[in-house]
């Protein structure tokens, strides 16, 4: 967490981070983006996920990740899979990582001269510093799981908008 945390500033750009880019943060741009468009807000608002390694650049979302979005009514099948970059913290006013590990790995990249707020997704959107548990070594379950998970984060974060 940093200085802006509580700043109530409406954000117009957010960045979903987690280690791959290919399971947790392509739901979460994709399902924050349709929870905003419900909404009737997602116009002119800047929506993207990025990885903090670079394992899997250029690929698609993991077939798993895919799925459940499918099963929810969202395709995230389109989406490529990028490494999160330092000009990323002057393109995005909120930065949010899924865990941890993604916050350390988060805080590392970040400029100095970087006003973005940073932070666990679903503290950022509900308060709680809940952890979005990676689900790659997991099954169908756990994604489920990080997909309700996000679902109620995204619903959190249009508070943000
Ligand atoms: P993600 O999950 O961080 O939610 O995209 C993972 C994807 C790939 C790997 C680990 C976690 N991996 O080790 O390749």
């Amino acid at each position: 967490m940093n200085p802006t945390f509580a700043n109530p500033t409406p954000a117009r750009s957010v960045l979903f981070v987690c280690l791959g880019n290919i399971c947790r943060s392509p739901l979460a741009e994709g399902v924050f983006r349709s929870v905003l468009e419900a909404s009737g807000r997602a116009a002119n608002v800047d929506i993207d996920s990025a990885g903090t390694n670079g394992y899997h650049t250029g690929e698609a979302p993991d077939p798993r990740s895919i799925a459940v979005a499918r099963r929810h009514g969202i395709d995230i099948a389109g989406q490529r899979c990028r490494q999160l970059t330092a000009e990323d913290f002057d393109r995005f006013d909120l930065v949010l990582g899924m865990d941890q590990i993604n916050m350390t790995a988060i805080e590392r990249r970040r400029p100095q001269s970087s006003s973005a707020l940073t932070g666990l997704f679903h503290q950022v959107a509900l308060g709680a510093a809940v952890q979005i548990p990676d689900p790659y070594y997991g099954g169908e379950t756990d994604f489920e799981n990080v997909y309700r998970m996000v679902l109620a984060a995204s619903k959190g974060l249009l508070s943000r908008f």
